[in-house]
Protein backbone atom coordinates (compact mmCIF):
# COMPACT_ATOMS: atom_id res chain seq x y z
CA UNK A 1 0.00 0.00 0.00
CA UNK A 2 1.20 3.15 -1.14
CA UNK A 3 1.76 5.45 2.74
CA UNK A 4 2.68 8.49 1.40
CA UNK A 5 0.05 11.45 1.41
CA UNK A 6 0.02 13.87 -1.79
CA UNK A 7 -0.72 17.82 0.26
CA UNK A 8 -0.16 19.63 -3.16
CA UNK A 9 1.03 19.08 -6.52
CA UNK A 10 4.11 20.95 -7.72
CA UNK A 11 2.68 23.59 -9.77
CA UNK A 12 2.15 24.38 -13.31
CA UNK A 13 5.44 26.15 -14.76
CA UNK A 14 5.08 28.47 -17.95
CA UNK A 15 7.77 28.58 -19.97
CA UNK A 16 10.21 31.60 -19.71
CA UNK A 17 13.60 33.29 -19.83
CA UNK A 18 15.57 33.63 -16.55
CA UNK A 19 18.42 37.03 -17.23
CA UNK A 20 21.05 36.21 -14.46
CA UNK A 21 22.40 39.58 -13.48
CA UNK A 22 25.97 39.39 -12.27
CA UNK A 23 25.93 35.92 -14.08
CA UNK A 24 30.15 36.03 -14.40
CA UNK A 25 29.96 35.95 -10.48
CA UNK A 26 30.60 33.08 -8.11
CA UNK A 27 26.79 32.45 -6.73
CA UNK A 28 25.51 31.99 -11.19
CA UNK A 29 28.56 29.59 -10.76
CA UNK A 30 28.18 27.55 -8.09
CA UNK A 31 24.54 27.94 -7.70
CA UNK A 32 21.88 28.98 -10.18
CA UNK A 33 23.32 28.00 -13.31
CA UNK A 34 23.95 24.08 -11.68
CA UNK A 35 20.28 24.32 -10.45
CA UNK A 36 19.08 25.64 -13.74
CA UNK A 37 21.19 22.73 -15.76
CA UNK A 38 19.16 20.27 -13.15
CA UNK A 39 15.62 21.67 -13.60
CA UNK A 40 16.06 21.26 -17.71
CA UNK A 41 17.56 17.85 -16.49
CA UNK A 42 16.62 17.09 -20.35
CA UNK A 43 13.82 14.88 -19.43
CA UNK A 44 14.68 13.38 -16.30
CA UNK A 45 13.24 12.97 -13.02
CA UNK A 46 12.25 16.87 -12.28
CA UNK A 47 12.21 18.24 -15.45
CA UNK A 48 12.35 19.00 -18.62
CA UNK A 49 10.98 22.59 -17.56
CA UNK A 50 11.11 24.69 -20.84
CA UNK A 51 13.42 28.16 -20.44
CA UNK A 52 15.76 29.63 -21.80
CA UNK A 53 18.76 31.71 -19.75
CA UNK A 54 20.64 34.86 -20.19
CA UNK A 55 23.69 35.59 -18.28
CA UNK A 56 23.88 39.21 -18.36
CA UNK A 57 27.36 41.23 -16.69
CA UNK A 58 29.58 43.80 -17.36
CA UNK A 59 32.50 41.25 -18.50
CA UNK A 60 33.05 41.60 -22.79
CA UNK A 61 32.88 37.97 -22.96
CA UNK A 62 31.89 35.44 -26.33
CA UNK A 63 29.02 33.49 -25.59
CA UNK A 64 31.03 30.29 -26.43
CA UNK A 65 33.56 31.15 -23.46
CA UNK A 66 30.41 31.45 -20.73
CA UNK A 67 29.11 28.40 -22.14
CA UNK A 68 32.54 26.71 -21.64
CA UNK A 69 32.95 28.37 -17.99
CA UNK A 70 29.14 27.45 -17.01
CA UNK A 71 30.13 23.86 -18.65
CA UNK A 72 32.89 23.56 -15.99
CA UNK A 73 31.01 24.76 -13.55
CA UNK A 74 27.78 22.20 -13.96
CA UNK A 75 30.74 19.66 -13.90
CA UNK A 76 32.32 20.44 -10.49
CA UNK A 77 28.46 21.74 -8.96
CA UNK A 78 25.65 20.29 -10.08
CA UNK A 79 23.50 17.29 -7.85
CA UNK A 80 23.08 15.96 -11.61
CA UNK A 81 26.22 14.57 -13.14
CA UNK A 82 27.01 16.46 -16.26
CA UNK A 83 26.06 14.31 -19.28
CA UNK A 84 27.27 15.56 -22.64
CA UNK A 85 23.90 15.46 -24.29
CA UNK A 86 21.49 17.35 -21.92
CA UNK A 87 24.67 19.95 -21.65
CA UNK A 88 23.79 20.58 -25.24
CA UNK A 89 20.53 20.77 -24.78
CA UNK A 90 20.89 23.05 -22.04
CA UNK A 91 23.65 25.00 -24.13
CA UNK A 92 21.54 25.72 -26.98
CA UNK A 93 19.38 27.68 -24.59
CA UNK A 94 22.06 29.84 -22.54
CA UNK A 95 22.94 32.83 -23.80
CA UNK A 96 25.62 35.94 -22.59
CA UNK A 97 25.19 39.82 -22.94
CA UNK A 98 27.63 42.16 -21.48
CA UNK A 99 27.34 45.56 -20.88
CA UNK A 100 25.20 45.66 -17.87
CA UNK A 101 27.29 48.81 -16.79
CA UNK A 102 26.89 50.32 -20.93
CA UNK A 103 24.45 53.27 -21.28
CA UNK A 104 22.83 51.42 -24.44
CA UNK A 105 23.10 47.89 -22.28
CA UNK A 106 19.36 47.83 -21.55
CA UNK A 107 18.64 48.61 -24.46
CA UNK A 108 20.36 45.81 -25.87
CA UNK A 109 19.23 43.41 -23.54
CA UNK A 110 15.75 44.09 -24.62
CA UNK A 111 16.65 43.20 -28.17
CA UNK A 112 18.60 40.33 -26.86
CA UNK A 113 15.35 39.07 -24.81
CA UNK A 114 13.28 39.56 -27.65
CA UNK A 115 15.28 37.59 -30.34
CA UNK A 116 15.52 34.56 -27.65
CA UNK A 117 12.17 34.44 -27.33
CA UNK A 118 11.44 34.37 -31.33
CA UNK A 119 14.07 32.11 -31.36
CA UNK A 120 12.96 29.44 -29.02
CA UNK A 121 9.91 30.39 -29.47
CA UNK A 122 8.98 31.18 -26.10
CA UNK A 123 6.63 33.44 -24.47
CA UNK A 124 8.11 36.95 -23.47
CA UNK A 125 7.27 35.78 -19.20
CA UNK A 126 10.85 37.00 -17.49
CA UNK A 127 12.72 36.40 -14.48
CA UNK A 128 15.18 38.63 -13.49
CA UNK A 129 18.18 37.37 -11.24
CA UNK A 130 19.79 40.28 -9.02
CA UNK A 131 22.83 38.52 -7.86
CA UNK A 132 24.68 41.68 -8.25
CA UNK A 133 25.73 43.98 -4.98
CA UNK A 134 23.68 45.42 -2.80
CA UNK A 135 24.11 49.34 -4.22
CA UNK A 136 23.81 48.30 -7.92
CA UNK A 137 19.88 47.41 -7.48
CA UNK A 138 18.76 50.79 -7.43
CA UNK A 139 20.44 51.19 -10.75
CA UNK A 140 19.50 48.42 -12.03
CA UNK A 141 15.89 47.83 -11.03
CA UNK A 142 15.35 51.90 -12.54
CA UNK A 143 17.16 51.19 -15.67
CA UNK A 144 14.81 47.93 -16.33
CA UNK A 145 12.01 49.70 -15.87
CA UNK A 146 13.35 52.58 -17.90
CA UNK A 147 14.13 50.49 -21.03
CA UNK A 148 10.39 48.81 -21.04
CA UNK A 149 11.34 45.73 -19.77
CA UNK A 150 8.99 45.78 -16.35
CA UNK A 151 5.43 43.91 -17.53
CA UNK A 152 2.51 45.61 -15.55
CA UNK A 153 0.81 43.16 -13.02
CA UNK A 154 -1.94 41.52 -14.88
CA UNK A 155 -0.56 41.72 -18.27
CA UNK A 156 -0.49 38.28 -20.26
CA UNK A 157 2.57 37.65 -19.58
CA UNK A 158 5.16 38.19 -16.60
CA UNK A 159 8.03 39.40 -15.13
CA UNK A 160 9.67 38.47 -12.30
CA UNK A 161 12.45 40.05 -10.27
CA UNK A 162 14.49 37.55 -7.56
CA UNK A 163 16.59 39.58 -4.83
CA UNK A 164 19.56 38.14 -3.36
CA UNK A 165 20.51 38.54 0.09
CA UNK A 166 22.07 41.11 1.57
CA UNK A 167 18.89 43.34 0.89
CA UNK A 168 20.70 45.91 2.95
CA UNK A 169 23.44 46.78 4.92
CA UNK A 170 21.44 47.87 8.17
CA UNK A 171 17.75 48.75 8.91
CA UNK A 172 18.10 51.88 6.77
CA UNK A 173 19.07 50.72 3.51
CA UNK A 174 17.16 47.71 3.94
CA UNK A 175 14.27 50.12 3.76
CA UNK A 176 16.00 52.04 1.35
CA UNK A 177 16.21 49.26 -1.31
CA UNK A 178 12.72 47.47 -0.02
CA UNK A 179 11.60 50.95 -1.52
CA UNK A 180 13.22 51.06 -4.34
CA UNK A 181 12.49 47.84 -5.74
CA UNK A 182 8.73 48.53 -4.70
CA UNK A 183 8.32 51.60 -6.57
CA UNK A 184 9.18 49.36 -9.61
CA UNK A 185 7.89 46.50 -8.76
CA UNK A 186 4.63 45.57 -7.47
CA UNK A 187 4.90 42.66 -4.26
CA UNK A 188 3.49 40.00 -6.05
CA UNK A 189 6.44 40.26 -8.76
CA UNK A 190 9.16 40.36 -5.71
CA UNK A 191 10.81 37.22 -4.69
CA UNK A 192 13.38 37.94 -2.02
CA UNK A 193 15.21 34.63 -1.74
CA UNK A 194 16.76 33.25 1.88
CA UNK A 195 18.30 29.32 0.13
CA UNK A 196 17.69 28.41 3.92
CA UNK A 197 14.22 28.21 3.31
CA UNK A 198 14.78 26.08 0.11
CA UNK A 199 16.17 22.86 1.80
CA UNK A 200 14.56 19.83 2.39
CA UNK A 201 15.33 19.85 6.18
CA UNK A 202 14.01 23.13 6.78
CA UNK A 203 10.98 22.54 4.77
CA UNK A 204 10.16 19.27 6.89
CA UNK A 205 10.38 21.64 10.07
CA UNK A 206 6.53 22.64 9.11
CA UNK A 207 5.45 18.65 8.71
CA UNK A 208 6.84 17.56 11.67
CA UNK A 209 5.86 20.47 13.88
CA UNK A 210 2.42 20.39 11.95
CA UNK A 211 1.43 17.12 10.85
CA UNK A 212 2.80 15.62 14.28
CA UNK A 213 0.20 15.82 17.29
CA UNK A 214 3.43 14.97 20.17
CA UNK A 215 5.71 17.62 19.36
CA UNK A 216 3.33 20.60 19.10
CA UNK A 217 1.79 19.60 22.16
CA UNK A 218 5.48 20.29 23.69
CA UNK A 219 6.67 23.09 21.82
CA UNK A 220 6.89 25.95 24.57
CA UNK A 221 7.80 27.25 27.72
CA UNK A 222 6.27 24.55 29.31
CA UNK A 223 7.72 21.69 28.46
CA UNK A 224 11.30 23.19 26.82
CA UNK A 225 13.78 24.14 28.82
CA UNK A 226 16.40 26.00 25.54
CA UNK A 227 16.76 25.64 21.63
CA UNK A 228 19.96 25.68 20.22
CA UNK A 229 20.55 26.56 16.68
CA UNK A 230 24.10 25.67 15.49
CA UNK A 231 25.03 26.63 11.86
CA UNK A 232 28.73 25.40 11.55
CA UNK A 233 31.06 26.07 8.44
CA UNK A 234 34.39 24.30 7.90
CA UNK A 235 34.70 26.72 4.98
CA UNK A 236 36.43 30.02 5.22
CA UNK A 237 35.85 33.11 3.52
CA UNK A 238 37.81 31.56 0.12
CA UNK A 239 37.68 34.23 -2.62
CA UNK A 240 34.94 36.28 -1.02
CA UNK A 241 36.42 38.58 0.70
CA UNK A 242 35.02 41.57 -1.46
CA UNK A 243 31.91 41.05 0.04
CA UNK A 244 32.47 39.29 3.36
CA UNK A 245 34.66 41.69 5.16
CA UNK A 246 31.83 44.34 5.20
CA UNK A 247 29.72 42.20 6.41
CA UNK A 248 30.61 39.67 9.17
CA UNK A 249 28.84 36.75 10.38
CA UNK A 250 25.72 38.56 11.62
CA UNK A 251 24.81 40.28 8.72
CA UNK A 252 25.77 37.33 6.43
CA UNK A 253 24.52 34.11 8.60
CA UNK A 254 22.37 35.82 11.19
CA UNK A 255 20.04 38.68 9.54
CA UNK A 256 18.73 35.98 7.43
CA UNK A 257 19.11 32.30 7.42
CA UNK A 258 19.15 31.76 11.45
CA UNK A 259 16.66 34.35 11.67
CA UNK A 260 14.45 32.27 9.42
CA UNK A 261 15.26 29.05 11.07
CA UNK A 262 14.29 30.62 14.48
CA UNK A 263 10.66 31.94 13.26
CA UNK A 264 10.18 28.55 11.87
CA UNK A 265 10.81 26.66 14.71
CA UNK A 266 9.29 29.06 17.09
CA UNK A 267 6.35 30.64 15.01
CA UNK A 268 2.34 30.22 16.40
CA UNK A 269 0.60 27.51 13.66
CA UNK A 270 -0.34 29.64 10.70
CA UNK A 271 -4.25 29.55 9.66
CA UNK A 272 -3.43 27.79 6.50
CA UNK A 273 -0.54 26.61 4.11
CA UNK A 274 -0.93 30.35 1.81
CA UNK A 275 2.20 32.24 1.46
CA UNK A 276 0.55 34.76 3.18
CA UNK A 277 -0.59 32.98 6.25
CA UNK A 278 3.68 31.24 6.49
CA UNK A 279 4.55 34.78 6.14
CA UNK A 280 2.51 36.20 8.49
CA UNK A 281 2.83 33.81 11.65
CA UNK A 282 6.70 34.35 10.79
CA UNK A 283 6.64 38.04 11.20
CA UNK A 284 4.46 37.83 14.58
CA UNK A 285 6.92 35.89 15.89
CA UNK A 286 9.33 38.21 14.99
CA UNK A 287 7.62 41.27 16.61
CA UNK A 288 7.88 39.01 19.54
CA UNK A 289 11.92 38.69 19.36
CA UNK A 290 13.46 40.49 22.11
CA UNK A 291 15.76 43.49 20.91
CA UNK A 292 19.21 43.04 22.62
CA UNK A 293 18.81 46.02 24.54
CA UNK A 294 21.24 48.79 25.04
CA UNK A 295 24.30 47.36 27.00
CA UNK A 296 23.25 43.96 27.05
CA UNK A 297 25.21 42.93 23.61
CA UNK A 298 28.15 42.90 26.03
CA UNK A 299 26.31 39.65 27.45
CA UNK A 300 23.61 38.09 25.28
CA UNK A 301 26.30 38.14 22.08
CA UNK A 302 29.97 36.74 21.49
CA UNK A 303 32.10 37.82 18.40
CA UNK A 304 35.09 35.96 17.16
CA UNK A 305 36.88 35.48 14.47
CA UNK A 306 39.14 32.61 13.61
CA UNK A 307 42.95 31.99 13.73
CA UNK A 308 45.47 30.03 11.67
CA UNK A 309 44.56 26.02 12.98
CA UNK A 310 43.84 23.00 11.23
CA UNK A 311 40.78 21.89 9.30
CA UNK A 312 41.20 18.08 8.34
CA UNK A 313 44.49 17.74 8.81
CA UNK A 314 45.63 20.63 6.87
CA UNK A 315 47.24 24.16 8.15
CA UNK A 316 44.83 26.72 7.55
CA UNK A 317 45.20 30.31 7.70
CA UNK A 318 43.69 32.93 9.92
CA UNK A 319 40.83 35.93 8.99
CA UNK A 320 43.44 38.46 8.59
CA UNK A 321 45.58 36.27 6.35
CA UNK A 322 43.33 35.53 4.01
CA UNK A 323 43.21 36.92 0.79
CA UNK A 324 41.76 40.41 -0.07
CA UNK A 325 41.08 40.95 4.11
CA UNK A 326 42.51 44.82 5.15
CA UNK A 327 45.19 44.30 7.87
CA UNK A 328 43.26 46.26 10.42
CA UNK A 329 40.31 44.57 9.62
CA UNK A 330 37.48 43.86 12.62
CA UNK A 331 34.95 41.58 10.85
CA UNK A 332 33.61 38.80 13.14
CA UNK A 333 33.43 35.21 11.65
CA UNK A 334 31.69 33.62 14.14
CA UNK A 335 28.71 34.78 16.27
CA UNK A 336 26.81 33.62 19.45
CA UNK A 337 23.86 34.58 20.82
CA UNK A 338 21.40 34.33 23.48
CA UNK A 339 17.89 35.48 22.69
CA UNK A 340 14.32 35.56 24.08
CA UNK A 341 10.70 35.82 22.66
CA UNK A 342 8.38 37.79 24.51
CA UNK A 343 5.16 35.51 24.02
CA UNK A 344 2.80 33.26 25.91
CA UNK A 345 4.68 30.10 24.59
CA UNK A 346 8.16 31.41 24.59
CA UNK A 347 8.03 33.10 27.95
CA UNK A 348 11.40 32.66 29.77
CA UNK A 349 13.29 30.09 27.38
CA UNK A 350 16.57 30.64 26.21
CA UNK A 351 17.04 30.66 22.10
CA UNK A 352 21.29 30.07 21.54
CA UNK A 353 22.24 30.60 18.52
CA UNK A 354 25.41 30.20 16.79
CA UNK A 355 27.46 30.61 13.33
CA UNK A 356 30.74 30.81 12.08
CA UNK A 357 33.12 29.85 9.44
CA UNK A 358 36.55 27.83 9.81
CA UNK A 359 34.53 25.33 12.52
CA UNK A 360 35.48 22.16 13.49
CA UNK A 361 32.72 20.28 11.67
CA UNK A 362 30.21 21.59 9.21
CA UNK A 363 27.07 20.92 10.68
CA UNK A 364 23.74 22.78 11.33
CA UNK A 365 21.61 21.59 13.45
CA UNK A 366 18.29 22.57 15.71
CA UNK A 367 18.47 21.00 19.56
CA UNK A 368 15.11 21.45 21.44
CA UNK A 369 15.99 20.34 25.01
CA UNK A 370 13.00 19.52 26.99
CA UNK A 371 12.85 20.05 30.57
CA UNK A 372 13.93 17.35 33.19
CA UNK A 373 11.31 14.84 34.86
CA UNK A 374 10.72 15.47 38.53
CA UNK A 375 13.22 14.51 40.65
CA UNK A 376 11.00 11.42 41.93
CA UNK A 377 10.97 7.87 40.70
CA UNK A 378 14.21 7.24 38.78
CA UNK A 379 15.31 10.68 38.47
CA UNK A 380 15.36 11.31 42.41
CA UNK A 381 19.16 11.92 42.10
CA UNK A 382 18.46 14.28 39.34
CA UNK A 383 21.14 12.77 37.05
CA UNK A 384 19.19 11.68 34.35
CA UNK A 385 19.65 13.74 31.04
CA UNK A 386 16.03 15.64 29.92
CA UNK A 387 14.70 14.12 26.45
CA UNK A 388 16.02 16.58 23.44
CA UNK A 389 14.53 16.11 19.77
CA UNK A 390 17.49 16.81 17.51
CA UNK A 391 16.99 18.10 13.72
CA UNK A 392 19.81 18.02 11.79
CA UNK A 393 19.45 20.42 8.70
CA UNK A 394 23.02 19.53 6.86
CA UNK A 395 24.94 16.96 6.17
CA UNK A 396 23.14 13.79 7.15
CA UNK A 397 19.71 15.19 7.28
CA UNK A 398 17.43 13.85 9.29
CA UNK A 399 16.00 13.83 13.21
CA UNK A 400 16.99 12.56 16.38
CA UNK A 401 15.17 11.99 19.74
CA UNK A 402 16.89 11.12 22.51
CA UNK A 403 14.79 9.43 25.28
CA UNK A 404 15.63 7.12 28.47
CA UNK A 405 15.63 3.58 27.94
CA UNK A 406 15.88 0.30 30.93
CA UNK A 407 19.05 -1.54 29.34
CA UNK A 408 17.82 -5.28 29.49
CA UNK A 409 19.40 -6.89 32.90
CA UNK A 410 18.34 -7.92 36.35
CA UNK A 411 19.34 -4.48 37.83
CA UNK A 412 17.26 -1.12 36.79
CA UNK A 413 19.95 0.27 34.92
CA UNK A 414 19.12 2.98 32.43
CA UNK A 415 20.71 4.37 29.12
CA UNK A 416 20.00 7.66 26.73
CA UNK A 417 19.18 5.54 23.48
CA UNK A 418 18.11 7.74 20.32
CA UNK A 419 15.12 7.32 18.50
CA UNK A 420 16.99 8.32 14.82
CA UNK A 421 15.49 9.08 11.10
CA UNK A 422 18.15 9.63 8.14
CA UNK A 423 16.73 10.92 5.23
CA UNK A 424 19.26 8.74 3.21
CA UNK A 425 18.10 5.32 4.72
CA UNK A 426 14.50 6.30 4.82
CA UNK A 427 13.89 7.91 1.86
CA UNK A 428 14.59 7.32 -1.65
CA UNK A 429 14.66 9.55 -5.00
CA UNK A 430 16.27 12.80 -5.85
CA UNK A 431 16.82 15.55 -3.00
CA UNK A 432 16.30 18.29 -5.02
CA UNK A 433 18.99 21.50 -4.30
CA UNK A 434 17.57 24.47 -2.72
CA UNK A 435 17.82 26.70 -5.62
CA UNK A 436 16.06 24.16 -8.02
CA UNK A 437 13.02 24.45 -5.82
CA UNK A 438 13.29 27.75 -5.41
CA UNK A 439 13.57 28.82 -8.83
CA UNK A 440 11.11 26.60 -9.86
CA UNK A 441 8.77 28.63 -7.22
CA UNK A 442 9.92 31.58 -8.97
CA UNK A 443 8.67 30.28 -12.20
CA UNK A 444 5.56 28.79 -10.96
CA UNK A 445 4.81 32.20 -9.09
CA UNK A 446 4.62 31.10 -5.87
CA UNK A 447 5.86 33.14 -2.53
CA UNK A 448 5.76 30.73 -0.15
CA UNK A 449 9.27 29.87 0.38
CA UNK A 450 9.88 33.37 -0.05
CA UNK A 451 10.78 36.50 2.60
CA UNK A 452 8.63 39.47 2.72
CA UNK A 453 9.76 43.43 3.36
CA UNK A 454 8.52 43.15 6.63
CA UNK A 455 10.35 40.24 7.65
CA UNK A 456 13.55 41.70 5.99
CA UNK A 457 13.01 44.84 8.04
CA UNK A 458 12.04 43.37 11.02
CA UNK A 459 15.22 40.99 11.00
CA UNK A 460 17.19 43.81 10.63
CA UNK A 461 16.23 45.73 13.79
CA UNK A 462 17.09 42.44 15.58
CA UNK A 463 20.57 42.88 14.32
CA UNK A 464 20.82 46.85 14.11
CA UNK A 465 20.35 46.30 18.34
CA UNK A 466 24.00 44.53 18.30
CA UNK A 467 25.31 46.11 15.21
CA UNK A 468 25.09 49.81 17.02
CA UNK A 469 26.71 48.57 20.42
CA UNK A 470 29.24 46.79 18.73
CA UNK A 471 30.20 49.95 16.88
CA UNK A 472 29.78 52.00 19.88
CA UNK A 473 31.70 50.09 23.01
CA UNK A 474 35.20 49.29 22.38
CA UNK A 475 35.17 47.30 25.16
CA UNK A 476 33.37 44.33 23.54
CA UNK A 477 35.97 41.90 22.56
CA UNK A 478 36.60 40.20 19.27
CA UNK A 479 37.67 36.67 20.39
CA UNK A 480 39.94 34.67 18.82
CA UNK A 481 39.00 30.80 18.23
CA UNK A 482 41.83 28.64 16.17
CA UNK A 483 40.51 27.19 12.75
CA UNK A 484 39.22 23.74 13.12
CA UNK A 485 37.41 24.86 16.71
CA UNK A 486 33.75 25.16 17.39
CA UNK A 487 34.03 28.85 17.64
CA UNK A 488 35.96 30.96 20.92
CA UNK A 489 35.32 29.91 24.82
CA UNK A 490 33.57 32.94 25.21
CA UNK A 491 31.09 31.56 23.42
CA UNK A 492 31.09 28.19 25.53
CA UNK A 493 30.37 29.95 28.97
CA UNK A 494 27.74 32.01 27.22
CA UNK A 495 25.32 28.77 27.38
CA UNK A 496 27.81 27.34 30.48
CA UNK A 497 26.99 29.68 32.60
CA UNK A 498 23.45 28.50 33.08
CA UNK A 499 24.54 24.75 33.43
CA UNK A 500 23.46 24.34 29.44
CA UNK A 501 26.30 23.02 26.78
CA UNK A 502 26.26 23.13 23.08
CA UNK A 503 25.63 19.83 21.80
CA UNK A 504 26.95 18.50 18.09
CA UNK A 505 25.33 15.57 16.23
C1 LIG B 1 25.40 32.15 2.24
C2 LIG B 1 26.47 32.92 2.94
O1 LIG B 1 24.20 32.85 2.26
O2 LIG B 1 25.20 30.90 2.89
C3 LIG B 1 27.76 32.12 2.96
O3 LIG B 1 26.68 34.15 2.27
C4 LIG B 1 27.53 30.75 3.55
O4 LIG B 1 28.78 32.81 3.67
C5 LIG B 1 26.34 30.06 2.87
O5 LIG B 1 28.70 29.99 3.35
C6 LIG B 1 25.99 28.78 3.58
O6 LIG B 1 25.07 28.07 2.82
P1 LIG B 1 24.98 26.48 2.87
O7 LIG B 1 23.82 26.15 2.01
O8 LIG B 1 26.28 25.98 2.34
O9 LIG B 1 24.79 26.12 4.30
Amino acid sequence: MDQTYHIAEAQAVPACTVVIFGASGDLARRKLIPALYNLRACGEAMGPHDFAVLGFARRQMAVESFRDQMRDAVAKYSRLELDDRCWSDFAARLDYLSGLDQPSGFERLRMRLEHMEANYTLPPNRIYYLSIPPEAIDDTVARLDEAGLIAKPGAPNFTRVVVEKPIGHDLESARATNRTILAHFTESQIFRIDHYLGKETVQNLLVLRFANTIFERMWGARNVDHVQMTVAESEGVGSRAMYYDPAGALRDMVQNHMVQLLALIAMEPPVSLEAEAIREAKLNLLRALRPVARGEAKTLVVRGRYSAGTIDGQRVAGYLEEQGIPSGSRTETFVALKAFIDNWRWAGVPFYLRTGKRMGARESLIHIQFKEVPRILFNRTGVLPANALTLRIQPDEGFSFGVLAKQPGLGVTIRPVRMNLRYQSEFQGPVPDAYERLLLDVMAGDHTLFVSASFVEQSWAFVQSILEQWASDQSIPLNDYPAGTMGPVAADRLIQAEGRQWLSF
